[in-house]
């Protein structure tokens, strides 16, 4: 032969071989599966956008995060859905709160299990900003007519996450992109004795259309403007670095890169300049693609999902956060 040969190539036919030189191992360990949860006895509605989910109440979302402990998973994220909204988001900081309840009770019933809850305005605000709106003069550096009180949301955060530290919570994961929430709600936490609860930041979280089917099931759409004055412009890299750097300097203990799919260059370049655990969050517009997809019979939905799941595992994500958290542990028993 007159060129070099790699010699496994023909072994790649066999199972057991690729097996041996397998680089990546999808696992059970490795996925969190994400709830959303509301007031009430009994209620399993169900999301359209987002098939095979629902809003739960706590005591049917109870019965299904035995469910997903039976088959191994070994986290689970928490997003609430308040029984009312108002201007500063005091559901998701009142102490009886439907996520301070569903906390408190997850962590009776069902204690092994790891709880992760999700620290954002968003679902509780009435505009479904993700921090306080404030008016200001329109103008040409504003032209909405508003802007994000950065600073005033960080109390409220702080708030929030010491609330659900308070009623139980594993870890808490700020989702706001607010400058300097981290630290923010670190020194929350130790203040009022919760030195140990780990910070899971969504420290590069794009500004993505990804997250539609979401606000549906979340009930949280932003009512005027969009997330792009906090969130991240699609279109950046380099920034990822930055705020994942700064999410570390103010106490981050996981940090996460958001969307996963349409962002694998940015979770491999975070992977190869840091050290801390790196969460990937395979976001509802990805789900819901291959759920479309699966139904009209175009693709190979059970495949399709192995793959997702496996290739962003490979670009470097060590958690995967994913609503196919369920399906995929049942293929991977
Ligand atoms: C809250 C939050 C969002 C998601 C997770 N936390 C929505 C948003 O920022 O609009 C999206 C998750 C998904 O699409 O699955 N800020």
């Amino acid at each position: 032969m007159q060129y070099p040969v790699y010699r496994p190539r023909r072994l790649r036919q066999n199972e057991n071989f690729r097996r041996l030189i397998r680089e990546t191992q999808l696992r059970v360990d490795n996925l969190v599966m994400p709830f959303f949860v509301r007031e009430g006895k009994g209620v399993k509605i169900p999301i359209p956008s987002m098939p095979g989910n629902f809003q739960f109440s706590v005591d049917n979302l109870l019965k299904e995060i035995k469910q997903v402990k039976d088959l191994g998973i070994p986290a689970i994220l928490l997003f609430g859905i308040p029984r009312k909204k108002d201007e500063l988001g005091s559901q998701a900081y009142a102490k009886d709160g439907i996520i301070q309840k569903a906390v408190s009770n997850i962590k009776e019933k069902v204690p092994d299990i790891l709880v992760i809850t999700d620290v954002c305005l968003c679902e509780y605000t009435a505009h479904g900003h993700c921090g306080v709106v404030k008016k200001t003069a329109r103008g040409r550096s504003c032209a909405s007519g508003f802007e994000i009180d950065n600073d005033a949301t960080l109390e409220l955060l702080a708030n929030v996450s010491l609330s659900y530290a308070k009623a139980g919570a594993d870890i808490v994961a700020p989702s706001a992109m607010m400058d300097g929430e981290v630290k923010a709600i670190r020194q929350a936490l130790d203040n009022a004795g919760y030195p140990n609860t780990p910070i899971m930041a969504y420290s590069a979280k794009y500004a993505s259309s990804f997250y539609g089917p979401f606000r549906q099931a979340a009930e949280s759409p932003p009512q005027f403007g969009d997330r792009k004055s906090y969130q991240m412009d699609i279109a950046n890299a380099k920034e990822a670095l930055q705020e994942v750097n700064l999410d570390i300097l103010e106490g981050a203990d996981i940090i996460m890169v958001k969307p996963a799919l349409a962002y694998l260059d940015i979770i491999r370049r975070v992977k190869e300049k840091f050290c801390l655990p790196l969460a990937a969050y395979n976001v509802s517009g990805e789900f819901s693609m291959v759920k479309a997809c699966g139904k009209l019979g175009w693709i190979d939905e059970q495949k399709i999902i192995l793959e997702i799941l496996t290739s962003i595992k490979r670009a470097g994500a060590d958690i995967i956060i994913t609503y196919h958290a369920k399906e995929a542990a049942e293929m991977l028993e």
